[in-house]
């Protein structure tokens, strides 16, 4: 089955049980999908490549290859429910609260293989490897179609999020 397809049964379940699923509920299940298609993530010197796994309905499901020193901005999810695994190697995850709109750091840990977190609709935060190479999974609910972008002087800028590797091209896998 296409690990697609596989994400896409896993949410159609969870959808038909009596409680409202949640990203960082159906985490654990859908790492251990996508943990499978590891060989499959590419990476780039140039910055870190995110792969569409699934669009589907109010559910996105991305995966993303990370090389060493490629740092996210500081963003935050526009009210978006999301939840994090590290499916390979270990990430650095720094959270901000904005005391007086401008980021002030509040919280760092590494996230090494097999953390498993929840990133709340409030959350501002950044996120950097803390190896040669990681990979991160990420569901959100509902799709991630815009972060905000911060720096230093407070909000800087609403962002589309994108997708260098399309749905097809990683999803489209079969096993
Ligand atoms: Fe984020």
């Amino acid at each position: 089955m296409k690990i697609g397809d596989c994400v896409r049964e896993i949410l159609i379940e969870a959808g038909a049980a009596p409680e409202r699923p949640t990203p960082g509920g159906l985490v654990p299940r859908i790492a251990r999908e996508a943990e499978r298609y590891l060989e499959r993530v590419r990476f780039d010197p140039a910055r870190y490549v995110r792969h569409a796994l699934l669009l589907w309905e109010d559910w996105e499901v991305m995966v993303i290859g990370w090389e060493a020193g490629q740092i996210t901005p500081i963003h935050d999810h526009r009210g978006v429910l999301g939840g994090m695994a590290v499916l390979s190697g270990a990430v650095l995850e720094e959270r901000f609260t904005t005391p007086h709109l401008a980021p002030q750091l509040c919280d760092s840990k590494v996230r090494p293989e097999g953390d498993l977190c929840d990133t709340g609709p409030t959350v501002l935060h950044r996120l950097m490897p803390q190896s040669p190479r990681a990979v991160t999974l990420h569901v959100y609910r509902p799709p991630l179609r815009s972060m905000g972008i911060w720096d230093d002087g407070g909000l800087r800028e609403i962002r589309g999020s994108e997708f260098e590797v399309g749905v097809e091209e990683f999803a489209g896998a079969g096993r």
